[in-house]
């Protein structure tokens, strides 16, 4: 039995709150035992010695954390959007018909070349403390491209979503329901297999809420379970339909309405909020305190796309999240961990608890708080995914 074990954590995030009084459950001065692949203990650094039949790594007193769950990004992609980023902040606006230009850009691509992308992005997650992703598809609009888009993302993920509705294809401009026909078709046939979630961009400029409903019922007859992007650019009056189809998540969440929240606090569906998409596509954040203080369940994720949200920082994220949407440093942490994994329907990750994948990351700093209290610092020391380091600094750095 493959075993390790680390001591003298100062501050231990365990997301469980029957192991320590609040919702984070933080045992300080905490040990965590790790044997193959899964945590098998968590206690005491005085205790450690008793269960762990191998050396402890001492920690040195930094805080350790459950590994981020990303659970929105659209990784599978080609070409480049800097100069869209730029004419952004020069003034013009945001708008869904961006997305095709990275659809012309994907069809072009090999296999080899968006393989090539997903790995680059996710090595860039891992350092930043995320140890398990969603991807989506979505930049493909045809069958042949959005059928490579979720074989090769299942590749890296077992969690997939088809997003062959995230706008209608170029060749369909003014044939919106012939395309839906398509995406319900041809397309679900050739993707379903390879994909676990169905997805609708169901917004201004993309698809209405009658089609998204059309669509996700199509998912959902072929065994595909549903989730929706919605209220990013206005709103379109979606969060029934979601939570009618009880859908895992709602994501973006950008305008909403008391009745919206009200509705998402009462259901199942988590509310997640990407704030990287605000921040570069210079919008107003999303009803964050106003969403937890009702009793919704939020999750936080970096939206990973090159158009609205190029970005593979959790930790940023949290920081805006604190900033911009005026929840805690705590609550933010656990909708970038225990959220994730909500919105994903997993309970074997976001938590360390005993039987939990032993996803973990070890900051250079002796409290979590240094997330958002030290925006833009890459303080991520190490990560493990099950029980394995996936990431290291460089042990040469000074810490002082
Ligand atoms: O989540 N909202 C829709 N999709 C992406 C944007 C994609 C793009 O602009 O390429 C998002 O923000
Ligand atoms: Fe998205």
């Amino acid at each position: 039995m493959s075993h390790l074990a680390l001591t003298n954590i100062g501050e231990l995030v365990t997301n469980d709150p029957n192991i320590a009084e609040g919702p984070l459950g933080i045992l300080e001065s905490a040990a965590v035992v790790i044997a193959d692949g899964l945590v098998a203990w968590v206690g005491s650094a005085s205790e450690v010695k008793s269960v762990a039949n191998s050396d402890p790594i001492d920690m040195h007193g930094v805080a350790v954390f459950p590994g981020f769950v990303d659970s929105h990004t659209h990784l599978v992609f080609d070409g480049e959007r800097s100069a869209e980023f730029a004419a952004r902040m020069s003034g013009q606006p945001y708008a869904a018909g961006g997305i095709r230009t990275t659809v012309a850009a994907t069809r072009n691509a090999t296999d080899e070349k968006l393989r090539n992308n997903i790995q680059r992005l996710q090595q860039e997650m891992v350092s930043c403390g995320i140890t398990s992703t969603e991807i989506k598809s979505g930049y493909g609009l045809d069958v042949a491209t959005e059928e490579r888009s979720v074989r090769v993302a299942k590749e890296f993920t077992d969690d997939v979503t088809f997003l062959g509705a995230h706008v209608v294809a170029p060749e369909f401009s003014d044939r919106a329901d012939e395309y839906v026909d398509l995406v319900v078709g041809e397309m679900l046939t050739a993707c379903a297999p390879h994909a676990k979630w169905i997805d609708v961009f169901c917004d201004r400029g993309a698809f209405t809420v009658e089609q998204t409903r059309r669509i996700l019922e199509a998912g959902i007859a072929k065994g595909l379970q549903p989730r929706i992007h919605a209220h990013q650019l206005e709103n379109t009056n979606a969060i029934g339909i979601a939570v009618e189809l009880d859908c895992a998540s709602v994501d973006h969440c950008t305008h909403l309405t008391d009745s919206d929240i009200s509705v998402l606090a009462a259901s199942n569906t988590v509310a997640t909020l990407v704030p990287g998409a605000e921040f570069s596509t210079r919008s107003s954040y999303p009803r964050g305190r106003d969403l937890i203080d009702a009793g919704a369940k939020v999750a936080l994720s970096t939206d990973c796309n090159p158009g609205s949200s190029y970005t593979t920082n959790m930790p940023l994220m949290i920081a805006l999240a604190v900033r911009e949407m005026k929840i805690t440093p705590a609550e933010a942490l656990s909708a970038a961990t225990l959220g994730g994994a909500q919105a994903l329907r997993r309970n074997d990750v976001g938590r360390l608890t005993v039987g939990a994948r032993a996803d973990l990351v070890a900051l250079d700093a002796p409290s979590y708080i240094h997330l958002a209290y030290r925006p833009g610092v890459p303080l991520v020391s190490q990560v493990w995914r099950a029980g394995k380091t996936v990431f290291e600094v460089d042990k040469r750095r000074n810490h002082g």
